[in-house]
């Protein structure tokens, strides 16, 4: 299959526009997303504990994840092979804790794009510079551990914004500060899955009764304010004379999303949920068995240790929630945001569980449409489909 609608990002060209979006913890390794760059889209490894499967991740998981970040990376890309039309990138959250120290270790072994969320990437630029200067000196010593076909490749940086508001202060701040824009920006609705951008009262202003999932918000308030995004990403378009892709994310499963996104003025789309029940996703078969078992109404939004609402299947784990605190044995020390003194739960445990199967223990994050799951994919098929609602995609 061929399409006409590559996704440029900068002098980064990809086959086909479309981004998995990164999935955390253990969700959006090296297998999902070297498939999809095999594929021809962008794969996103999210760097979430992305060590915990590494022997000393209890005792130091910063050291555990900081390796795991340049091993994910050379599997994905062995895994994309050397002929592949699409790349690998990290999706790395801007609450992580040691933030600065992931974003500069997949610069620097050579991550062809970093997307970050879940805050305000004001400082990303600067890190791109100190994440190449890290490359080079990695390159005089071991060319060998950096896992990218182009040794003078600058990685691009994208920010998720869910609002003007928030696109507009990120690109005005890298405007004042640095100089420089952002190479690709990435809009999440409020049908994504994981943390959600917004508060409980952001969703209510959108008209939101978080009750109902499928209501979650009313679709024509949300497509105006991704047409306000991509005015203010204009903006900086003009002044710096070069494209910026905007990429949709958020409830995009089939291909009448995708032409949606795309009638809006998006130049791609991000996809996670739909994602997860592929053969090739990092998750284990429990974990995507969930979402195939799951009913609409067993979808729910949850609060996370870190004050933010996110989105769940309704388990064993929820409803314990549901009537008091579940005991937390340590602090990872993961999340900025975390209040470590009173919280519901400790993310890192719930996650973690999920990614090791353990599903009536764990937080089961997905997106709004996890239920429409029937059984499970291949990578290649569910980038057919979502190629199929491209305009101008040519299916050969
Ligand atoms: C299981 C799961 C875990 C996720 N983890 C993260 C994460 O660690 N960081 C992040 O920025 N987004 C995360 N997301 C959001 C996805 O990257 C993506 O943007 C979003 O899910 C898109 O909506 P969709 O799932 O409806 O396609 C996660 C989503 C899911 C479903």
């Amino acid at each position: 299959m061929l399409s006409n609608m590559d996704l440029k990002i900068g002098d980064l060209i990809i086959e086909k526009p479309i981004v998995q979006g990164g999935m955390g913890v253990g969700i959006s390794l090296a297998s999902l997303a070297g498939n999809v760059a095999r594929e021809g889209g962008l794969g996103l490894i999210s760097s979430a504990q992305i060590g915990f499967r590494e022997p000393d991740f209890e005792k130091k998981p910063k050291f555990a994840n900081l390796r795991a970040i340049a091993s994910e990376l050379k599997k994905a890309r062995e895994i994309a092979g050397t002929m592949a039309k699409g790349a690998v990138g990290f999706n790395i959250m801007v609450a992580t804790v040691g933030y600065a120290d992931y974003v500069k270790e997949a610069i620097k072994h050579g991550a062809d794009v970093i997307v970050s969320g879940a805050g305000l990437p004001l400082d990303l630029p600067e890190l791109v510079k100190m994440g190449m200067k890290l490359r080079k000196e990695l390159f005089e010593e071991a060319p060998q551990k950096i896992y990218n076909k182009c040794k003078e490749f600058v990685t691009k940086i994208a920010p998720i914004v869910s609002s003007a508001k928030s696109a507009s202060v990120i690109l005005r701040l890298w405007d004042r500060n640095y100089k420089s824009t952002a190479d690709m920006v990435v809009i999440e609705g409020p049908l994504a899955g994981g943390h959600l951008g917004f508060s409980n009262n952001d969703l209510h202003r959108l008209g939101a009764d978080t009750k109902i999932v499928s209501k979650t918000y009313l679709k024509e308030i949300f497509d105006k304010e991704i047409e306000d995004i991509i005015k203010v990403v204009s903006e900086y378009e003009n002044k710096y004379e070069k494209k910026i892709p905007v990429i949709v994310a958020g409830g995009i499963y089939n291909k009448n999303d995708v032409s949606h996104a795309f009638k809006l003025g998006a130049a791609g789309v991000q996809v996670g949920t739909r994602f997860v029940t592929t053969h090739e996703c990092d998750a284990p078969l429990a974990y995507k068995e969930a979402y195939i078992n799951a009913k609409e109404e067993e979808i729910r939004i949850t609060v996370s240790p870190a004050g933010l609402p996110g989105r769940a299947i309704e388990n064993e784990f929820l409803r314990r929630l549901d009537k008091g605190n579940i005991p937390v044995r340590k602090c990872y020390d993961c999340l900025s945001k975390c209040n470590r003194v009173d919280i519901p739960y400790c993310i890192t445990d719930a996650l973690i569980s999920a990614a090791r199967g353990d599903v009536d223990n764990a937080l089961l994050f997905c997106g709004a449409n996890a239920w429409m799951a029937k059984k499970l994919e291949s990578v290649k098929e569910v980038m057919e489909e979502l190629m199929s609602g491209v305009p101008g995609a040519c299916l050969v």
